[in-house]
């Protein structure tokens, strides 16, 4: 650990790792591949590829970098991801252990082996087969927080289609939009979903959003709720009835995929209204999802985890299905949110199933914070012994109280940076690595990741600059469906010159190495750890009958880490009152989906523009704070 921590003269507050910790470290050897990685990272690679995941047929090349930057890895190779995450475990003793265990908002609890699981995939699969999905069909899957979402994510993946899933907090329009760009013919989705206490119509939200999007043929509904929908004859078909049927047989061949083929498409957003779809492949992305879970959450065979997000978004994808099911380990998953229905859920479930790994967002941290001390110190939480983080900065507030009153201060906090389109942990610790509250430490081994100027050179420490990848890594995103342009325009046009990935986020780097990541430097705004794209909150707003102009900002708030300011300008004659303002969010709830509802919206005559028309957010947000303008010698006459 030398190499990190010879500058004593640090000020910063570093916690070391404990005793208990390093005594009880299940991979200690992290520091010796750290350095190996750096020297060699391919071979670091491909020793990942071989160790952690069975190929059909071998790789012959570990990277073909020959068409920057469409980089492909471990060509050659033939593997299914539900094969590793599945199919290999059902032969060995693993075939019996837990491999997810579930419980529902209101107690029920269901609980998978993995042969249960591998046996719902098979039969949901031969579902998805008999309704005419085949190899390289996309399949749109609009679901809450329940087992059949992973099932029917790795249902897709072993037959070889694609999987497009969208989290079920969005809405028709957000839908319809993933549905039109993926042209999905077959949407998996659940007649509602149960979100504290209520349920929301998952059901209709389809329907609306396929009278959108008439590309869709087939619907299959998974019963949640039971609430009363409406099922079109020929279109819609209840899952439990296909279940039942001979063609839903218990056993399903894995089709060998080539490992540059396509295993999911995953949207997210950027600076245009529409939203980009993230192609992840086969064979890179399992490999380093399984490579960085392994190390920096120091998995042990006997471990049961939790990661609380939704398997709606990329942590979910990653962190929840695929990566914990090709290490075998064994998963906890709870249907419904922190705090609710009583502020000490998420401890008594921690306590009731003994978790050993917590992963979760800041903004949950928060969250549950303000309820107090007394909440979580009612549970025995000694069962935990590695907290995660990811989504957004942690501020040391979170992260102290997290270490200290749920860590009981023996808990390394692994605060991870990544992003969709890395498919993995970038920048975290591991358990060996001392910490400093708010920084996600440093790049995991093979990544090399830097802070640089706008030519390139490298920032100073403590400079601010651009949060940079300089080398490919196997779990990147490939492309954008549909739009390589977009993809080669959005990541990689910034540092062309040097063939860098440009992340999108600033950063700074201290004197010891360590990362501190900023945020985005884009219209890209995270609320609640949720990324939303400003254009996306602007097109819904002026979708309204009433909106002529709107402009969207992010602004800091203690809890949710930012929040969206809208500024609308109205069509002639339109009075903006605050029965306006309500009418415009509940719009916005429709359009996009609750998350997408702007805290404030203001009605303006005019807005900040540059010479060439742009909006000048940045004028907006410096009103909002009170902060100085800046330089405005471009704005508009
Ligand atoms: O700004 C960074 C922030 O989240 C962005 C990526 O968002 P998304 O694609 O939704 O993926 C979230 C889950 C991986 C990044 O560009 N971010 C993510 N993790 C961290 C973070 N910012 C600071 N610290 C983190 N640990």
């Amino acid at each position: 650990m030398s190499e990190v921590f010879d500058t004593t003269a640090s000020k910063s507050e570093v916690y070391y790792p404990s005793q208990e910790v390093v005594d009880n470290i299940a991979h200690p050897d992290y520091m010796e591949l750290r350095e190996n990685a750096r020297r060699r990272p391919l071979d670091f690679w491909e020793e990942q590829a071989r160790k952690l995941v069975d190929w059909y047929e071998p790789f012959t090349q570990v990277l073909d970098d020959g068409n920057r930057p469409f980089f492909k890895w471990y060509t050659g190779g033939k593997i299914n991801i539900v094969h590793n995450a599945l199919d290999r475990h059902i032969k060995s003793w693993r075939k019996n252990k837990l491999a997810l265990i579930w419980e529902a908002e209101d107690g029920e609890q269901r609980t998978y082996s993995y042969f249960k699981l591998w046996r719902e995939v098979n039969r949901f699969a031969n579902i998805l087969k008999s309704m005419g999905v085949k190899r390289g069909d996309t399949v749109t899957i609009y679901m809450g927080r329940v087992p059949e979402l992973p099932i029917a994510m790795m249902a897709t993946a072993k037959i070889g289609a694609i999987h497009s899933v969208v989290y079920g907090g969005f809405s028709e329009q957000a839908l319809a939009d993933r549905i039109e760009d993926a042209q999905s013919k077959v949407v998996v989705t659940c007649d509602g979903a149960w979100l504290r206490g209520k349920t929301v119509n998952l059901k209709d939200i389809v329907d609306e959003a396929i009278h959108r999007s008439p590309v869709v043929q087939r619907v299959i509904v998974l019963k949640r709720t039971g609430q009363d929908i409406n099922m079109v004859a020929d279109r819609d078909f209840w899952w439990h009835e296909l279940a039942a049927l001979p063609i839903a047989g218990p056993y399903c061949d894995t089709e060998p995929m080539d490992a540059e083929d396509p295993l999911f498409i995953l949207y997210t957003s950027g600076t245009t209204g529409k939203p980009k779809g993230l192609i992840h492949t086969v064979g890179g992305y399992q490999v380093f999802i399984a490579a960085t879970l392994q190390y920096a959450f120091d998995i042990k065979e006997e471990d049961r985890y939790w990661c609380a997000a939704d398997p709606g978004w990329i942590t979910g994808h990653s962190y929840i299905v695929y990566a914990p099911l090709i290490l075998g380990m064994t998963s906890f998953m709870y249907e419904g949110a922190p705090g609710y229905p009583y502020p000490d859920r998420w401890w008594s479930l921690a306590e009731k199933y003994s978790i050993n790994i917590l992963y979760t967002a800041p903004t949950a941290i928060r969250g549950l914070m303000r309820f107090g001390d007394a909440w979580p110190s009612r549970h025995d939480l000694s069962s935990l012994r590695i907290l995660g983080t990811v989504g957004e900065p942690i501020n040391p507030e979170a992260w102290r109280w997290y270490y200290t009153v749920i860590g009981k201060e023996r808990c390394p906090i692994i605060d991870t940076w990544w992003q969709t389109e890395t498919g993995g942990f970038m920048i975290t610790p591991t358990p060996l690595i001392p910490l400093k509250p708010g920084s996600a430490t440093l790049p995991f081994p093979g990544i090399d990741a830097d802070v640089v100027r706008e030519d390139g050179s490298s920032c100073e420490s403590n400079e601010d600059g651009y949060l940079v990848i300089k080398q490919p890594w196997p779990g990147m995103a490939r492309t954008i469906w549909g739009d390589p342009h977009r993809y080669v325009q959005t990541y990689w046009s910034d540092f062309e010159k040097q063939g860098w990935y440009f992340s999108g986020d600033s950063a700074r780097k201290d004197e010891d190495g360590y990362f501190w990541v900023i945020g985005r430097m884009d219209d890209v705004i995270k609320v609640s750890g949720y990324r939303l794209g400003t254009a996306e909150v602007e097109s819904a707003l002026v979708s309204h009958r009433t909106v002529a102009e709107a402009a969207c900002i992010g602004v800091p708030d203690e809890l949710r880490g930012h929040v969206i300011h809208a500024f609308c300008i109205l069509t002639a004659g339109v009075n903006g009152d605050a029965a306006l303002v309500d009418e415009l969010k509940n719009h916005v709830r429709h359009e996009v989906g609750p998350i997408a509802v702007p805290a404030a919206i203001e009605f303006v005559d005019s807005l900040p523009k540059t010479r060439s028309g742009k909006i000048m957010r940045r004028l907006l947000k410096a009103k909002v704070m009170g902060q100085p303008v800046g330089d405005t010698s471009t704005l508009e006459g």
